[in-house]
């Protein structure tokens, strides 16, 4: 008699990035939902969750399913270009995300704007407000590193990066914090108009800095490259600087707070590696790598919607069905990293592919890494003795990362 095969538990009994359990320690629920195949669906988000690395790399590569939210079964209704306002007009009109061939062309005329040497000349400007940052925490028993630091990092850096004057900041501070809220279908309507409207101010703001920054070039400037791009570029205009901008508000704010407290936790808890972390710009590129695969604090991964019905990976999926693409749940697999519970800054990550591959890979990777060695360094350097008050609580609160609460540090300085 052919024997039946044991009936498998059901996945989300095994797997629920929203529980205390993951919080606390991700690795097995990764490895479990993993080993279920290639391709699993996971009922209580109504999405195909994407297991393995060669099926994600492949899928980042040749693009075959769309990044357009508006492609989305259970999206909001696309919105029609008669009725756009400023937000719609960015992020519908010119989206970044949603046309391929335009998106391509966008990467590329773009990329001398994101070169080493503009990277620098931000750097150089983030620099005095990251010191007026510590200067203004001065020299405390203890103090709580999200708060004083970690949550200011995203707008100090947008602003030093496009070059806002002062006079904008408080219009400007407000979207960073709310620009992921625009599209966030777990909020209310309300909230998310009240957050369309914050990059409504923010789009009018960015209007007059161009237009400010028309009249007085700086060489070498972001906003000054991109202008000297529009005008080289018919396919490039005034609108695509603008998405460009909110793009990178919106990529670059909620992973830099993250990255933020999550390299400060895991470096106090593993001191022996802050030097070698810390040695340079380029030791850090990688430490950075090594702290985001230890921490293992991703909860969600990268959506990508079905353009039609299809066959994928051994599943026939839905015109519209979301697809999660999650790289992290290799983190803890002992078939892809040896010792994989050791943080060993000095781990070769071949690929890394922790800010992504192919045509999507980030644009705010340089950056981000500049900022977040510059920050650090400067902490250690005020802070040699610093160590974690307390084992910080994780909260559960945020849709896409496990994040903590409050982060309280003992400077033992006094
Ligand atoms: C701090 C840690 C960061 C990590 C780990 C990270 C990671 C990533 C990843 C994995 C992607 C690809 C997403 C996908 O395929 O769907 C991405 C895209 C992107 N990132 Fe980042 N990012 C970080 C910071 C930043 C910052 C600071 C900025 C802006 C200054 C930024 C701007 C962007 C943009 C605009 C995209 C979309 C690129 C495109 O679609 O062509 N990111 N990021």
């Amino acid at each position: 008699m052919p024997q039946s095969l044991p009936e498998l538990a059901p996945i989300e009994t095994l797997f629920d990035p929203t529980s205390k359990a993951y919080s606390e320690n991700p690795g097995p629920q990764c490895l479990a939902i993993a080993e279920r195949g290639p391709l699993v669906w996971y009922a209580p988000w109504q999405a195909w969750i994407m297991t393995q690395m060669p099926d994600i790399m492949d899928c980042w590569k040749r693009e075959y399913l769309s990044s357009d939210f508006y492609d989305w079964e259970f999206a909001p209704p696309r919105p029609t270009e008669e009725n756009w306002n400023n937000f719609e007009k960015a992020l519908v009109g010119h989206s970044l995300l949603a046309d391929q061939g335009h998106h391509r062309l966008v990467r590329r005329i773009t990329a001398p704007a994101f070169s080493r040497n503009v990277v620098e000349n931000i750097q150089r400007r983030l620099e005095p407000h990251v010191k007026k940052l510590f200067d203004e925490i001065g020299q405390p028993e203890s103090f709580d590193y999200i708060e004083e630091v970690a949550r200011h990092i995203p707008f100090i850096s947008i602003t030093a990066m496009i070059g806002v004057p002062e006079k904008y900041w408080p219009a400007m501070k407000r979207v960073t914090m709310t620009f992921t809220e625009t599209w966030n279908p777990t909020i209310s309507e309300e909230r998310r108009l009240r957050a369309q409207d914050d990059s409504n101010k923010a789009i009018d703001i960015l209007q007059e800095v161009i237009a400010e920054r028309r009249k007085d070039p700086v060489d070498g400037d972001f906003l000054s490259t991109l202008l000297k791009i529009e005008a080289e570029n018919e396919k490039f205009n005034e609108w695509d600087i603008i998405t460009l901008i909110l793009a990178l508000i919106g990529a670059g704010a909620d992973t830099t707070l993250v990255a933020q407290q999550w390299s400060v936790y895991t470096l106090l808890k593993n001191p022996d590696q802050i030097p070698l972390a810390l040695e340079s710009a380029d030791a850090f590129s990688n430490a950075f790598s090594e702290i985001m695969r230890w921490s293992g604090n991703s909860k969600m991964g990268f959506a990508r919607y079905a353009p039609a019905d299809m066959a994928l990976l051994g599943q026939e999926v839905k015109k519209g069905q979301m697809v999660l693409m999650m790289p992290h749940l290799k983190d803890h697999n002992p078939e892809y990293y040896d010792n994989p519970e050791k943080l060993d800054v000095r781990r070769v990550f071949e690929p890394d592919v922790l800010f992504g591959y192919g045509p999507r890979f980030c644009i705010g990777a340089a950056l981000a890494k500049r900022q977040l060695y510059l920050t650090l360094s400067e902490l250690f350097k005020r802070f040699p003795k610093l160590s974690l008050a307390e084992e910080p609580e994780k909260s559960l609160e945020d849709h896409n990362s496990v994040v903590f609460k409050t982060l309280k540090l003992n400077t033992n300085c006094n």
